[in-house]
């Protein structure tokens, strides 16, 4: 129930339900300290722990900022972030896929939320909608709100669990009969909360698909990719293909990309990362960039200085980069094999899954969600709720404790609990 004492009419429902990630954390670190940590499975978290589950940072990164002076450190960075660290995010986006003959800019952004907010806000009038998963992280949906933008949502999978284009196409020109900007927001690879990556042939079909919707130029498609785990699904070749794919496309047509160093960096908290657009038109690209920029200094000022100073030297220090790359393919290895370690499991006790590539998450459809996250919580297991599924956060759970874990999930799901589809 909401209250409105001194708010504005469209703030008074804000903030009414509990953030799902945190709540089930603190219930988690509630029974830790009450049982200790050995005896509780905390998947509820999306940060690497190590194998001791002590967070984990890249060590060439601590060292790097432990070193760096304070006035890197701490000074205010440029309202659109340092023009080095503009060409090392587009170099880190695309590791040499940058698509032939198309203009690209990146703004800083903290982390890949704020990429996500200028798009909403930027690309979608007032009381539009953008396109989003029915499995999605839970923030589109409260950045959306916070801008008076609504939302519509596409089925990204079928009923056998294939990538589901049918809906995608259904949606899109759904909401081109009612609007001529069309947001669409895809989170690939490495998908939060499934794991999915769509495929180089899915992303053929895509970009069909938009320029067939926008063969009229009044209507526009901004394809907005979420790109958060990038660097946690294999080589640049498998992560970044289908980037290529974005050549010669209409001018009506704007690709956008949320770059995130949250976890590409374990540096969550020190909110950095880029809005990257892309496009034919090097007018559509200028707009992009003022736009933007201008939206910087109208929400948040400017963006972390020390972690733009961090990619900027990344791109230009060879033996920084490898160690960095080297350490951060450890933690990628760690979490394929807690994965592998869950699949195998789940494959032998018959728990289906959704279709899981890599990444942080795995998540096992249900028909009530809450019904085994409770269930689960008896078992001193700590999962996420959500619409329709439970989310595990393998990569804050060691190996260790991973076998045994889908078996009792299949126990816990009964068959009652399972969605018919
Ligand atoms: C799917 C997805 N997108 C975007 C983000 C945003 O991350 P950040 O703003 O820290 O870059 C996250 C973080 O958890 C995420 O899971």
């Amino acid at each position: 129930m909401s209250v409105q004492l001194l708010v504005a009419s469209h703030a008074a429902g804000k903030g009414t339900e509990a953030d799902a990630v945190f709540s089930i954390l603190k219930e988690a670190n509630a029974a830790i300290a009450k049982l200790g940590k050995d005896k509780v499975v905390n998947a509820s978290i999306g940060a690497i722990y190590d194998e001791e589950e002590n967070f984990v940072t890249l060590s060439a990164v601590e060292d790097y900022f432990r070193r760096l002076p304070a006035a890197e450190l701490m000074n205010y960075a440029p309202i659109a972030g340092l023009p080095e660290f503009h060409a090392a995010v587009l170099e880190q986006t695309f590791q040499g896929f940058q698509p032939d003959n198309t203009y690209a800019k990146a703004i800083a952004t903290p982390g890949g939320t704020g990429a996500v907010r200028h798009v909403i806000y930027n690309y979608l009038e007032q009381g539009q909608k953008v396109l989003i998963p029915d499995w999605a992280w839970g923030p589109y949906r409260t950045i959306a709100a916070e801008h008076s933008r609504g939302i519509e949502t596409y089925c990204l999978f079928d009923e056998e669990y294939r990538f589901n284009l049918a809906s995608i196409k259904e949606k899109i020109e759904e909401l081109l009969a009612l609007q001529d900007h069309v947001v669409i927001i895809f989170n690939t690879p490495a998908h939060n909360p499934t794991g999915y990556s769509i495929t180089l042939a899915e992303w053929r079909k895509l970009v069909e698909l938009f320029k067939d919707c926008t063969a009229d130029p009044k209507k526009k498609i901004i394809p907005l990719i979420d790109l958060a785990y990038l660097d946690y699904a294999g080589t640049s070749e498998e992560t970044r293909g289908f980037m290529k794919l974005f050549s010669e496309l209409p001018e009506n047509i704007l690709v956008t990309m949320a770059y995130s160093m949250s976890k590409s960096f374990l540096i969550y908290g020190l909110r950095s990362g880029a809005l990257v657009g892309l496009s034919s038109s090097e007018a559509v690209i200028e707009e992009f960039y003022r736009v933007n920029v201008c939206s910087n200094r109208g929400v948040w000022s400017n963006g972390t200085r020390c972690a733009q100073r961090l990619l900027a030297d990344v791109a230009k220090n060879p033996a920084l980069k490898t160690k960095i790359d080297e350490e951060r393919a450890f933690y990628s290895r760690l979490l394929f094999e807690r994965a592998n370690l869950f699949l195998q499991e789940a494959a032998e006790v018959g728990l289906q899954l959704m279709p899981y590539h890599s990444g942080f998450f795995i998540t096992v459809p249900a028909a009530n969600p809450r019904a085994l996250a409770a269930k689960l919580m008896q078992e001193q297991i700590y999962a996420v709720p959500l619409k329709k599924g439970v989310r595990f956060a393998l990569c804050a759970v060691p190996t260790h404790k991973i076998s045994g874990m889908p078996t009792k999930i299949r126990q816990a799901l009964g068959k009652d609990n399972i969605p018919q589809v």
